[in-house]
C-alpha cells in the first residue's frame, strides 16, 4: 500500500516568509526548512530567485538553499521569473523550479510586470533551460477565482492559463486562489472549467485562507479528484491585499481534515505540531 494517496507540497518557507512583514533571518530559515523536511513533507518550496527589490524577505535564497541539510527522497523547490533565476536556482541545486502566471491580467502587471501573454514568453527559455538541465518544473495560476483589483475572474481564463502551461512543459500546475476568497461554488465551477483542459493528477490547490474557507476549497477539489495540495506551517503569511489576513492554508490543519476524511498523507503529526510552534515563534518576532 502506498504510503500516502494526498500529497501536501510544504509553501511556508516561499509563500509564508514572503508575505511575513520583518525579514526572517536566514539560519532560522534554514532551521524551518530543516524541521519541516523532519515532519515527512516530500516537496518544500524553499526559496524564490526574484528581484530582492520586488521580495526582499527572500534576498537570501542563495544562503538557505546552500544551508539546508537534504533529506534523501525530498524535493527541494523554489519560484523562478525568468532565465537569470532559473540559472541561479539551478547553480544553487534546487531539485524543482517553479513558473508563475495569473488568470488576471491586472495581478499579472502588478505582480511580474507584465501582461499574461509576455509572461509565457518570458517562461520559455525557462522552460527549455529546465528540460535541458533534467530539472521538473511546476506552475502556477494566481487568481483563479478572485483578483484583488479586477474582482471574479472567469473559469475559462484560468483553464487558458493553465493549458499554455502545461504546453511549456509543466508537470503540475498549482492553482492559486491567492486572496482567499473562494467558496464551494466558486471552486467548483473553476475546477470544472481547468479539469476540461487537463487531468486532475496534472493539477494542485493552493488556498490562501483569508476568509477562512480554504478546507471547504479543499474539500470540493478533494471530491474533483486533485490529491495534490500547498499549505503553509502555522499558515505563515499573510495576505498583502488584506492586512491582518490568514496566510496560506495551515499545513496542521489540512493535515487533521485529510485524517479525518481517511487519506494517508506520510506526515508525523508530533514533528508537525513542534515544526507549528517553532514557525509561529518566526511570525511574532
Ligand atoms: P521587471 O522590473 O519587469 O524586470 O521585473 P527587469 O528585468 O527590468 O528587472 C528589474 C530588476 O530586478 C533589475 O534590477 C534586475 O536586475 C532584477 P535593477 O537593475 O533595477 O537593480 N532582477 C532580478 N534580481 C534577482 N533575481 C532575478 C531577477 N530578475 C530581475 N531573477 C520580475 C520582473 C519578474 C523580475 C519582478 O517583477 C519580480 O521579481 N517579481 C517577483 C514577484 C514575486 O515574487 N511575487 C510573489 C510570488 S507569486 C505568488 O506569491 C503567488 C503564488 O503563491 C500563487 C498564489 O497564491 O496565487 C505562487
Ligand atoms: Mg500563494
Amino acid at each position: 500500500m502506498a504510503e500516502r494517496d494526498v500529497t501536501l507540497v510544504e509553501v511556508g518557507p516561499r509563500d509564508g516568509l514572503q508575505n511575513e512583514k520583518t525579514f526572517v533571518d536566514t539560519a532560522l530559515k534554514i532551521e524551518l526548512v530543516d524541521r519541516l523536511s523532519g515532519c515527512g513533507l516530500g516537496r518544500i518550496e524553499v526559496t524564490s530567485f526574484v528581484s530582492p527589490k520586488w521580495i526582499p524577505q527572500l534576498a537570501d535564497a542563495v544562503e538557505v538553499l546552500g544551508g539546508i541539510t537534504r533529506r534523501p527522497g525530498t524535493v527541494y523547490s523554489v519560484l523562478t521569473p525568468n532565465l537569470r533565476g532559473f540559472e541561479q536556482a539551478h547553480a544553487a541545486r534546487a531539485d524543482e523550479v517553479a513558473i508563475f502566471a495569473s488568470a488576471s491580467e491586472m495581478f499579472s502587471r502588478k505582480n511580474i510586470n507584465c501582461s499574461i501573454a509576455e509572461s509565457l514568453e518570458r517562461f520559455r527559455p525557462v522552460a527549455v533551460a529546465a528540460k535541458a538541465a533534467g530539472m521538473p518544473m511546476r506552475g502556477y495560476v494566481s487568481c483563479v477565482v478572485e483578483c484583488p483589483y479586477e474582482g471574479a475572474v472567469a473559469p475559462e481564463a484560468v483553464a487558458r492559463v493553465t493549458s499554455g502551461l502545461l504546453a511549456l512543459g509543466c508537470h503540475e500546475v498549482s492553482l492559486g486562489d491567492t486572496v482567499g476568497k473562494g467558496r464551494p461554488d466558486s471552486v467548483a465551477a473553476m475546477l470544472d472549467a481547468v479539469l476540461g483542459v487537463a487531468p486532475a493528477r496534472r493539477l494542485a490547490g493552493h488556498f490562501h485562507d483569508t476568509n477562512g474557507r480554504a478546507l471547504e476549497s479543499i474539500e470540493v477539489s478533494l471530491e474533483k479528484g486533485l490529491r495534490v495540495f500547498d499549505s503553509s506551517i502555522a499558515g505563515l503569511g499573510g495576505c498583502p491585499y488584506a492586512p491582518g489576513a490568514r496566510g496560506n492554508v495551515d499545513t496542521l490543519k489540512v493535515f487533521e481534515l485529510l485524517e479525518r476524511l481517511g487519506h494517508r498523507t506520510g506526515l508525523l503529526s508530533g514533528a508537525l505540531v513542534e515544526a507549528a510552534e517553532f514557525a509561529s515563534r518566526l511570525r511574532s518576532r
